[in-house]
């Protein structure tokens, strides 16, 4: 099944850069909000973030016309009926994606797949929250969308082998580089890396060392393209120790439970890049 049009449902932080991928690599797309406003602040976003790459000389201003000609903003949810892939990335919240799936699945032809972009909840509850779970995969992309190529494509125990690879084949046509796995907690990005950031985190209280210094052991002693503690920044400490605790949960590993001391700054608001400070302070 070729994709003809792509729905989007939430067009913040994700949303937004997954509809910028799709209507860069020429597919229409629709973007459902919860309000006029908010579809329009995603649609600034990519225009923002399209416009950059003009500057860059990436793409042309006819390129940029013609992506955003391709996105059509909508807060009806009956406006996603003609789409034959629907993106979910909404809050992370399993009874808003649940009931969200469950009223896409009734507006939806009964050809279209349902994706979502969940990082830490199970692709599979969600799926059994449909009248048809064949239909539902995970369609995980990484932070900031249009610049991560990776596309976790995650089939439950009730996907259609044929709906993966539509899935599949849809993430590689929009340019990215999708893999196949299965419904398994953090997928598998997040089940190596984040019980690996939180080692790093117990590091520097257990061996005393700085923030500034463990990033430099792991950049120059293993060449690590970004020192964990910068990383972590980057990702968002709320964000990671949201992750952490999903992955504990999960799997009872104490690995993955996240180190009180990033507990305590999620607490103190010390986010990282988004909000000015976490193990670094940043200009704003
Ligand atoms: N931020 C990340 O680094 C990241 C990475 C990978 C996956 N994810 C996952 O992507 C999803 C979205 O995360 P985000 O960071 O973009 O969140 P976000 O808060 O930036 O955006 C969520 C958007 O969804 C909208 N929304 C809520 N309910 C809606 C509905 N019923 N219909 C339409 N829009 C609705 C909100 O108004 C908001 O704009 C989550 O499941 C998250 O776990 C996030």
């Amino acid at each position: 099944m070729e994709v003809q049009t792509v729905g989007i449902v939430g067009l913040g932080t994700m949303g937004a850069g997954i509809a910028h991928v799709c209507v860069q690599a020429g597919v229409e797309t629709v973007g459902r909000e919860v309000s006029a406003g908010l579809a329009e602040r995603g649609r600034a976003t990519i225009e923002r973030h399209l416009a950059r790459g003009v500057e860059k000389s990436r793409l042309t201003q006819e390129d940029m016309d013609a992506a955003l000609g391709r996105l059509r903003l909508t807060t009806e949810l009956e406006a996603l009926a003609g789409c034959d892939l629907v993106i979910e990335a909404i809050v992370e919240q399993a009874d808003a994606k649940k009931e969200l799936f469950d009223e896409l699945d009734r507006i939806v032809s009964p050809q279209a797949v349902l994706a979502t972009n969940t990082s830490a909840l199970s692709v599979t509850e969600l799926a059994a929250a449909t009248s048809h779970p064949q239909r539902v995969v995970g369609m995980h992309f990484f932070n900031p969308a249009p610049v991560l190529p990776l596309v976790e494509v995650v089939r439950t125990q009730l996907t259609d082998p044929a709906v993966h690879d539509a899935a599949y084949d849809f993430a590689a046509r929009i340019g990215k580089e999708p893999i196949r796995c299965s419904d398994t907690p953090g997928f598998v990005v997040n089940r190596v890396l984040i019980p690996l950031l939180n080692d790093c985190v117990r590091v520097l209280d257990e061996a005393g060392v700085t923030p500034d210094d463990l990033d430099k052991a792991m950049l120059h002693g293993t060449r690590w393209p970004i020192g964990p503690c910068a990383l972590i920044d980057l990702i968002g400490i709320d964000i990671h120790v949201h992750a952490s605790d999903a992955l504990w949960e999960s799997l009872r590993e104490p690995r993955m439970a996240p180190p009180p001391r990033l507990v305590a700054m999620a607490k103190a608001g010390l986010l990282g890049r988004k909000t000015g400070r976490g193990f670094y302070t940043y200009e704003r």
